[in-house]
């Protein structure tokens, strides 16, 4: 292979035929002179800047993670006890199957379509481990990279989470979009939606985000559901649904896996990804799953088949850790009783903090309509807040939050939350 380099400046340097690149007299100075720095990434990116930022009132609403009300990390007491107990086995450190540990594969798919379910039974889903929501969502676009029929195109909602244009870009496919949010209502444009997805050409890819919507926490509600189900059919279309945010909508794992479970009922071929990020708070754990729901038994074998196939050479095998605490926990009908308190505990203290922010909005004077904070859910609020705005509350006020105005309600408590509103109400009036 001929290798190409180039000098500090920039010029290119002569191949010396044995691989490496040398001007007569001098040794390469530099292979990476004419790489461009990049820009800090739009979500964890804040979160460098926060850092950096020594004003002590500052506040982090960038990244979704969750915080409790001293706006500290949440090690969920559901997760702690799981390891206790996992300590006690003496587990080796042995590597995992290509696929993943199999029994939180089981309990993963479980947990999206619902215990008893009819595609476990029948032996349809082909479920891996992942390395989180990201890393399913990267299987499954290289999975259709490599296998979907008919389309390069994916079809994801304007606006989704900012990493799903990357990934499905990088795995050589066309991020297209469909209408979705409508700024003027701070909420779901379901007109155009339908009309958008209505001209989507036959069997292409769409994605959806089963609940608690990133960025803008606006969900469709169970009867627009259905009618999406139904228009998605009628147009032929694969559905790829990324479920990151389980449980976090509205503290109930089965609600929230509602529009998931409508469209395996109604005869949708899906795929799907899942993440343990948020609603068990394994975030640096890194632990998902990547499923594709088939036709036959027989597909499924063929199918899991070309998905170790692609894992193999990106990273062997999956971590074990994250998806031993994940067993331990669906696999003890008590511990999953505890887990289920936690994810509701969060999802709660998410939605008092929303009218608590609203409350504040109006007590410090503010006379916009500020209702979309509590009409909206999950981890994040889309304020309304224009990029000017956006920048006028980091530099003054040392609020952190993207540029599109997300934010995430974990990083308001009832000790920011007062400054929070002021800051807002500043830079809006
Ligand atoms: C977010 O949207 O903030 C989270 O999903 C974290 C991430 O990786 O972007």
């Amino acid at each position: 292979m001929r290798l190409l380099a180039f000098s500090m400046s920039g010029s290119l340097l002569k191949n010396a035929g044995n691989g490496i690149s040398v001007t007569a007299s001098r040794k390469v100075s530099s292979w990476w002179g004419h790489v461009e720095m990049g820009p800090p990434d739009a979500i964890l990116g804040v979160t460098e800047a926060f850092k950096r930022d020594q004003n002590p009132k500052k506040i982090n609403l960038g990244v979704g993670a969750y915080r409790d009300d001293n706006g500290k990390p949440f090690v969920l007491p559901s997760v702690i006890k799981a390891e206790q107990q996992m300590r006690s086995k003496n587990l080796d450190k042995e590597y995992s199957p290509i696929s993943g540990n199999p029994e939180f594969c089981q309990h993963s798919i479980n947990l999206a379509l619902g215990d008893g379910n009819e595609i476990v039974a029948n032996g349809l889903n082909s479920t891996v481990q992942s390395i989180s929501g990201t890393g399913a969502l990267w299987i499954g676009m290289k999975f259709l990279e490599h296998f979907f029929p008919s389309s390069r195109d994916v079809y994801i909602p304007s606006p989704s989470w900012g990493n799903h244009a990357q990934i499905i870009k990088l795995a050589k496919l066309t991020p297209k979009s469909y209408r979705y949010y409508d700024p003027k209502t701070c909420g779901l444009d379901f007109q155009g939606a339908l009309e958008d997805i209505n001209k989507i050409p036959e069997k292409s890819v769409i994605l959806l985000h089963a609940c608690a919507h990133n960025p803008t926490g606006v969900d469709p509600k169970p009867e627009q559901w259905q009618e999406l189900s139904h228009l998605i059919k009628k147009k032929n279309l694969f559905t790829f649904f990324d479920m990151a945010y389980q449980g976090f909508a509205s503290g109930d794992v089965n609600r929230d896996a509602q529009a998931v479970r409508l469209f395996v009922k109604e005869g949708h071929k899906i795929a799907l990804s899942q993440s343990y990020a948020k609603n068990m708070g394994l975030y640096g754990e890194r632990v998902g799953a990547f499923s594709l729901i088939n036709s036959g038994k027989e597909e499924t074998a063929r199918t899991l088949s070309q998905l170790k196939i692609l894992i193999r050479p990106m990273y062997s095998n999956p971590p074990i850790h994250g998806a031993r605490i994940v067993s331990e926990i669906l696999g003890d009908p008590e511990l999953k009783k505890e887990w289920l308190a936690d994810v509701k505990l969060m999802a709660d203290r998410i939605i008092s903090v929303r009218t608590n922010l609203r409350d504040n909005l109006k007590k410090s004077g503010s006379i916009r309509d500020w209702s979309h904070i509590t009409d909206q859910i999950g981890m994040f609020c889309f304020t309304g807040l224009k990029a000017p705005e956006v920048e006028n509350l980091t530099k003054n006020f040392s609020v952190y939050l993207t540029k599109d105005g997300r934010i995430s309600m974990a990083g308001v408590t009832s000790k920011n939350v007062e400054y929070l509103a002021h800051a807002i109400h500043e830079v809006t009036k």
